[in-house]
């Protein structure tokens, strides 16, 4: 089969490690016969330097016309690059909200795990990290603060900064509903978390949650303050499976979870629509400081490149077969520098893509 997808390689590292995803792709299509075009599109500071924005409207047309997006990263140093001397919607970030507005992509999933292999990377106290943990974050992307009016006046000579935090129930609906498909997968059970003793829209998306949880009877919901759940993913991450929560505190318990597997490098994710369309990136940033030297660890592409096949093309086998090469290619002690121990071999970016390519 024929599939097209719209490549973003991005800033910093992301060129180097959608290079390493797009080889593992390329022998997946000939092992498997598929055939795997890809149209290289621009967004974030690659895109301002070329067209002086962040994404162009031809950009979001060339997206819309794929099957799936894959990307690296965006963005730069936000003190030394001159990409943030520009005003707010003209920075790299910009263009990524717009496209994921634009492509209605109001599902991200973050999977935070534990890799067996690697457990020495993370970060808690032994007795906690023996229990291991795999879990499931899913934000909700395209509303809530990010997506709320916003600007700053001046009254009174006193400056003042509004932003908005909105959601409507269908929003809201949508979101769990992804959230209990998920979980009915897994092993189940969905944390909603949220700040329902401060905040009317989290009072708003608790009901909601309860009333779609209606439907998933197979399914244990639990309801978490978000400071509490901050707090219970360092002391027992093993509780949860999908933890299911608004824009923003996804976004920072996202990072948290991410942090505590040790191996941000590992972790990919998924932002999808309501139809088979998806974005795939890696969880981490652009690391301006170790680009194109060589040493960024294309795990988490190559994986977000596994959760496309499987999320958007139906390719179970193939996932299969490149989360299988990763393993093998852990088990036999390779490692980059960020997940690199005692006793295990260092390679740098292209030979890690290489060895995982070898495998499939
Ligand atoms: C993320 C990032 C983005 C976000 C930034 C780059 C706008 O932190 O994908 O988590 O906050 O959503
Ligand atoms: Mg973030």
């Amino acid at each position: 089969m024929q599939f097209q997808i719209a490549s973003i390689k991005g800033d910093g590292i992301g060129p180097e490690i959608v290079g390493e995803a797009q080889k593992v792709l390329k022998k997946v299509g000939e092992k498997f016969h598929h055939d795997f075009q890809f149209t290289e599109i621009l967004m974030g500071g690659a895109s301002i330097d070329v067209y002086g924005m962040p994404l162009t409207d031809e950009t979001i047309e060339t997206a819309k016309h794929s099957d799936a997006v894959l990307m690296g990263s965006i963005g730069g140093d936000t003190t030394t690059s001159p990409w943030y001397q520009l005003e707010p919607k003209l920075r790299p970030e910009a263009g990524l909200l717009r496209l994921r507005k634009e492509l209605n992509l109001f599902a991200n999933l973050r999977p935070a795990v534990l890799y067996e292999v690697l457990a020495d990377a993370c970060p808690l106290k032994k007795e906690i990290a023996e229990q291991g943990f795999d879990m499931m974050i899913m934000r909700e992307l395209t509303g809530g603060l990010y997506f709320g009016e916003r600007r700053t006046i001046e009254e009174n000579g006193i400056k003042k900064a509004i932003d908005t935090l909105t959601y409507d129930e269908n929003e809201i609906r949508r979101i769990a509903v992804k959230g209990f498909e998920i979980a009915m997968k897994r092993k189940k059970k969905v944390t909603s978390v949220d700040k329902a003793n401060v905040l009317d829209s989290s009072r708003l998306w608790r009901s909601v949650v309860a009333d779609v949880a209606k439907d998933y009877p197979e399914v244990q919901l639990e309801n978490m303050l978000v400071d509490n759940c901050a707090m219970q993913l360092v002391k027992d991450p093993s509780q949860f499976d999908v933890i299911l929560t608004e824009n923003m505190f996804g976004d920072i318990l996202s990072d948290e979870a991410s942090m505590v597997t040790g191996s941000i490098g590992m972790l990919a994710s998924a932002s999808l629509n309501d139809t088979k369309f998806g974005l795939y990136e890696p969880s981490h940033g652009s690391a301006p400081d170790i680009a194109g030297k060589n040493l960024a660890n294309p795990i988490a592409t190559i994986l977000s490149a596994a959760m496309m096949l499987r999320y958007s093309f139906d390719l179970d086998q193939e996932a299969d077969a490149i989360e299988k090469a990763v393993k093998d290619v852990l088990d036999e002690g390779f490692r980059t520098g960020d997940i690199m121990s005692e006793g295990s071999k260092q390679v740098g970016t292209k030979e890690m893509g290489s060895l995982i390519t070898e495998r499939i």
